[in-house]
């Protein structure tokens, strides 16, 4: 009985601990704060009009980041990315349902995105990009330093946009 009540002890201070950890974001010596969570990092940086990212999964598939959706994927902003032959390749789409979502050029709006670089290494495919904090495009969140967002974090295992996650998360970060 004791042994029992120990384990469960020990099992809700891990549960905690996960839980605190995945909603504080550690500062890297760059400046990047990074929140990782079922393995995806996400690293961001305030620079200026923009939001700086470098996000990584273990896939050698599709990596995702979504910002500030209104219930479980709708209404997020999303910036999604594969690593092909070396070269990035990245849309931005928006929630359109609980569980969709659909280019932002087939919804009147634009990409919005810079990509600097990508690679798929060791089976991790990692990108570095950057966003506008206010793109002027409805499909996009508009983000502002200091923001509490909910950031959802998803990976998948083939080079196609289309494909749902192996693995999701959703994480809240202070920008
Ligand atoms: C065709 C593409 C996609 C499909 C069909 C899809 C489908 C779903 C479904 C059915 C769920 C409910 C729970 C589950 O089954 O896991 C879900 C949840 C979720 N999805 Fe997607 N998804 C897609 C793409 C994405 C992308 C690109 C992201 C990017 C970050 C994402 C992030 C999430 C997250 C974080 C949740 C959990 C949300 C919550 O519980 O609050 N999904 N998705």
């Amino acid at each position: 009985m004791v042994k029992k009540i120990y384990l469960i002890a020990i099992s809700m201070m891990v549960l905690i601990q996960s839980v605190f950890s995945a909603e504080e974001g550690s500062l890297l010596s760059d400046g990047f704060k990074e929140i990782i969570d079922k393995e995806i990092s996400f690293q961001w940086k305030v620079e200026g009009e923009d939001l700086l990212i470098r996000l990584s999964a273990p896939t050698e598939g599709w990596v995702a980041v979504g910002f500030n959706p209104s219930r479980v994927m709708k209404d997020a902003d999303y910036k999604l990315a594969y690593v092909k032959d070396g070269e990035v390749v990245m849309e931005d789409h928006f929630g359109t349902s609980l569980f969709g979502h659909k280019e932002d050029t087939t919804l009147d709006g634009s990409n919005d995105f810079e990509v600097t670089e990508g690679k798929e290494e060791g089976g991790i495919t990692s990108v570095i990009f950057s966003i506008p904090l206010n793109s002027g495009d409805e499909n996009d969140t508009i983000l502002a330093e200091g923001d509490e967002v909910k950031v959802l974090l998803a990976f998948g295992t083939r080079d196609n946009l289309s494909q749902k996650h192996k693995e999701r998360t959703s994480v809240v970060i202070t920008l």
